[in-house]
C-alpha cells in the first residue's frame, strides 16, 4: 500500500520580476461549449515557466474601471515571437465570463508571471497527467522539456466534447492518450493498466506531472514512485491578490509548526512525497513545508 503523499515547496527558480499592466486583447475565441482561449499582447514578459499563471481581469478601459477582481489563469502558451500569453479558460462563473466578453483591442488587467512552475530538471520520458482545466496548467511543458526527453500526456474529461489540448500537444510533439468517463476508460484501474503497458522497463519515465484531478495525482503519485520517478502537481486555490497577501488561498498544513504554504506563491506547482518525507535532499533544504494534501 502507498504511504499518503504530502506537497513539499520546489527551489526558487530565479522567475522573471512580475508585472502589472493593461494589456491589449488580441483575440477571444470559443475552443468549445463553454470553454474560450483569451490571446494578449504581453511586452516585456520574456519568459513564462511551464506551470506559471496570471491573474486576469476584465477592465473598462475607456471609463478607467476594473469590473472585477482579476482571476488566476494557467499560460497556456507563450509566442515569444509575438510577444502573446495565450489561456484557455472556462466560463464558470460570473468571472470567467467577464472575461470571455472582452473582444480584440479592449484592455485587460494581467499580473504576471505568478508562482512556481515545474521544475522540468532530471532524465528519463516525461508523462503528464491532464483532466479539465488542468490540462492547461500543462500547456508550457513540452516545449520546455529538455530535448531528447519524450513526453506522453494523459488528458481524462467526462466526455469527448470536453477533451481539450489534444490538438496542441499533438502539435508540440507528444504522444497524446485520451481516456473519457463517456467511455468508461477513464477510471483508476484502467488508466492504471493502460499507464504500466504503455512503459515498459526500459522506457519508464523520470518524472510525472498532474494537474486537474486528485484521483489521477494519487494514481500517478503510486505509478511514479515504483518507477522511481520525481512527480508534481499543480494545485488550484481560490485567490483573490494571487501575490502572497490576502492569505485566502493558503493550504491545509500536516502539522502545527508549519506555517500554511499560501498556493499562490508557495505553489501552485509542487513536488510530491511520500508522507513523513523530510526535506533534506540539497535541492529542498531551504523549503521546509510539507502539507497534507486535501
Ligand atoms: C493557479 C491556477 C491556475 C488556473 N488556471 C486555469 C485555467 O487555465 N483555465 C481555467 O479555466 N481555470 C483556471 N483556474 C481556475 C479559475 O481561476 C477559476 O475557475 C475562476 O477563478 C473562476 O472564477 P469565476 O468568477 O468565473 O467563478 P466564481 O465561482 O464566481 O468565483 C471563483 C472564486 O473567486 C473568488 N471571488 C469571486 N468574486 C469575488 C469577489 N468579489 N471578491 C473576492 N473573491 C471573489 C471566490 O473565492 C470565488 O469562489 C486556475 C486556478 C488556479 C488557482
Ligand atoms: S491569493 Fe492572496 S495570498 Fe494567495
Amino acid at each position: 500500500m502507498n504511504a499518503a503523499p504530502v506537497l513539499v515547496r520546489l527551489p526558487d527558480q530565479g522567475n522573471e520580476p512580475v508585472r502589472n499592466m493593461l494589456a491589449r486583447v488580441e483575440s477571444v475565441a470559443t475552443v468549445a461549449p463553454g470553454y474560450c482561449r483569451i490571446t494578449v499582447a504581453s511586452p516585456g514578459i520574456a519568459s513564462v515557466r511551464a506551470g506559471q499563471f496570471c491573474m486576469l481581469g476584465s477592465v473598462d478601459w475607456r471609463e478607467g474601471r476594473e469590473r472585477m477582481l482579476p482571476r488566476p489563469m494557467a499560460v497556456h502558451e507563450h509566442d515569444r515571437g509575438n510577444g502573446t500569453l495565450g489561456f484557455v479558460c472556462k466560463l464558470v462563473g460570473d468571472g470567467t465570463r467577464q472575461l470571455a466578453n472582452l473582444t480584440p483591442g479592449d484592455r485587460i488587467r494581467l499580473i504576471g508571471p505568478l508562482g512556481h512552475g515545474f521544475d522540468l530538471r532530471g532524465e528519463g520520458p516525461v508523462l503528464l497527467l491532464g483532466r479539465g482545466v488542468g490540462t492547461f496548467s500543462l500547456g508550457l511543458v513540452p516545449s520546455q522539456v529538455p530535448a531528447g526527453r519524450p513526453v506522453t500526456v494523459l488528458l481524462s474529461a467526462r466526455d469527448s466534447a470536453r477533451l481539450l489540448g489534444v490538438d496542441h500537444f499533438e502539435r508540440l510533439g507528444c504522444t497524446v492518450l485520451t481516456v473519457t468517463d463517456q467511455d468508461g476508460t477513464s477510471s483508476v484501474p484502467a488508466v492504471a493498466d493502460l499507464l504500466q503497458a504503455r512503459f515498459g522497463a526500459a522506457s519508464r519515465p523520470g518524472l510525472v506531472l498532474s494537474c486537474g484531478s486528485r484521483r489521477l495525482m494519487d494514481l500517478g503519485f503510486g505509478l511514479a514512485r515504483s518507477w522511481g520517478a520525481r512527480m508534481q502537481t499543480s494545485v488550484e486555490a481560490n485567490m483573490a491578490c494571487g501575490l502572497g497577501y490576502c492569505h485566502g488561498c493558503a493550504s491545509p498544513v500536516g502539522s502545527e509548526d508549519v506555517e500554511a504554504p499560501l498556493v499562490c506563491v508557495d505553489g501552485p506547482v509542487f513536488e510530491l512525497r511520500p508522507s513523513g518525507t523530510t526535506n533534506t535532499g540539497e535541492e529542498d533544504a531551504e523549503h521546509e513545508h510539507t502539507v497534507a494534501v486535501g
